[in-house]
C-alpha cells in the first residue's frame, strides 16, 4: 500500500525501537526504514532479531539487530551506545517493548505486577536516560541539530478501567504520566519531544492474541459496538507522523489510534426507541415540572 507521506520525511534520521523485531514495532522500524530512517531494533530474542534484520535490509533499509532487555539498565546503556556507534547518532527513540498476561488482580502476584511495570514503565524510563545526551541539541557533538524525538507506545484501558489487567493499566498510566513529564522537561531544556500512540486491538499482533482469545471475539461487538481491528499499519503511521516534522509541534501528546473504540458503550435503546420515548418524557416534565406539585400547575 502506498504511503501518505513523502518518502524522504526521516531521511538522514537514525531511530532505536525497543522491541523492534517484531508485531507492532517491526511495522514501525520497517515505515520508519521506507521513509529514510536508519534503524536499530533491540529484543531479548536474537533469531527474532536477525530474521528481522534480514527483511528490513531485503527492502533496501539500513539495519543493526541489538539484543537487550529494557529491564537491564547495562543493556540499554549498551544499546544505545551501540546504535550511534554504528549509525553515528540518535535522533528517534520508541518505547514499545512491553508485557502483558490476562489475571485477574486476585490471582496476580507482586512479581507479576512488578514485572510489567519493569518492563513498561522503568523500561521506557531506562531508555530515555540513556538515550538523553545523543537526543539532546546538539548533545555531544553528534546530536541532531535540533532536539530529537521520543514516542512511547502506551494503551487506553487505564482511561477507564480493564478487566483483568491491574498490572499493564498502572504500567501504562505510568508511561503516560513519563510522556508529559519528559515532554516539559526536555521540551524545554533541549527542545526534545516526547508523544505516545495509545494504540486499540491490532491484528495479528502478540498483545491481542493475549488479550482477545478467540473464545471472546464473536462477543466482542456486544459489548463494545465500535470494535473493529485496527493494523499494525495504522500505528506506524501514526509514529511517522509524530516522528517527523509533521508532529514538530506535538509534544506530551499520546495520540489515541483504535477507532474510538475506548469511547465505546453499549447502546441501551434503539434509535427509534429513544425518538418515542423522548418526545414522552418531554411531554410529562413540561406536564409536572421537578419540585412543582400537580395541584399548583
Ligand atoms: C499470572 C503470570 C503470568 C500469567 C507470568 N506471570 N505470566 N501471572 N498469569 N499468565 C507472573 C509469574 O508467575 C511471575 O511471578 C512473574 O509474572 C514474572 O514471570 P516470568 O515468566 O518470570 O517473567 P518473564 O520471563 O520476564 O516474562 C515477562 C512476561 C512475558 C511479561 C510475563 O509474558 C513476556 O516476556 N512478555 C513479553 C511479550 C508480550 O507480552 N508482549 C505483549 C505485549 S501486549 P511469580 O510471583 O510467580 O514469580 C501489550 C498490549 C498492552 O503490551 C495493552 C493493550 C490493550
Amino acid at each position: 500500500m502506498e504511503s501518505p507521506f513523502k518518502t524522504d520525511i526521516l531521511k538522514g534520521k537514525v531511530a532505536l525501537l525497543t522491541g523492534g523485531g517484531s508485531g507492532i514495532g517491526f511495522e514501525m522500524a520497517t515505515q520508519f526504514g521506507k521513509h529514510g530512517a536508519s534503524v536499530a531494533i533491540m529484543g531479548r530474542r536474537k533469531h527474532i532479531l536477525d530474521s528481522a534484520v534480514a527483511t528490513l535490509q531485503s527492502q533496501g533499509i539500513q539495519a543493526i539487530g541489538l539484543e537487550g532487555d529494557v529491564r537491564k539498565q547495562e543493556d540499554a546503556n549498551r544499546v544505545v551506545e551501540s546504535t550511534v556507534k554504528h549509525f553515528g547518532r540518535l535522533d528517534i527513540l520508541v518505547n514499545n517493548a512491553a508485557g502483558n498476561f490476562l489475571v485477574s488482580a486476585e490471582d496476580l502476584s507482586p512479581n507479576g505486577f512488578r514485572t510489567v511495570l519493569d518492563i513498561d514503565s522503568v523500561g521506557t524510563f531506562t531508555m530515555c536516560h540513556e538515550a538523553l545526551k545523543y537526543l539532546k541539541k546538539g548533545g555531544p557533538g553528534k546530536g541532531p541539530a535540533s532536539g530529537g524525538t521520543i514516542v512511547n507506545i502506551s494503551a487506553t484501558l487505564h482511561y477507564t478501567a480493564s478487566w483483568y489487567q491491574i498490572h499493564v493499566s498502572a504500567a501504562k498510566a505510568a508511561v503516560d504520566s513519563l510522556t508529559r513529564s519528559l515532554a516539559l522537561e526536555w521540551g524545554t531544556d533541549y527542545d526534545i519531544r516526547v508523544n505516545g500512540i495509545a494504540p486499540g486491538p491490532i491484528g495479528d499482533t502478540v498483545g491481542t492474541r493475549k488479550l482477545i482469545p478467540d473464545e471472546i471475539k464473536s462477543k466482542t461487538r456486544e459489548y463494545m459496538p465500535l470494535y473493529k481491528m485496527g493494523e499494525k499499519r495504522d500505528i506506524a503511521m501514526a509514529a511517522l507522523y509524530l516522528a517527523s516534522d509533521a508532529g514538530k509541534y506535538i509534544n506530551g501528546t499520546t495520540i489515541v489510534v483504535d477507532g474510538g473504540l475506548w469511547l465505546s458503550r453499549p447502546r441501551h435503546l434503539p434509535k427509534e426507541a429513544v425518538k418515542e420515548l423522548s418526545r414522552v418524557v418531554e411531554k410529562r416534565s413540561r406536564e409536572a415540572p421537578i419540585g412543582v406539585p400537580k395541584s399548583k400547575l
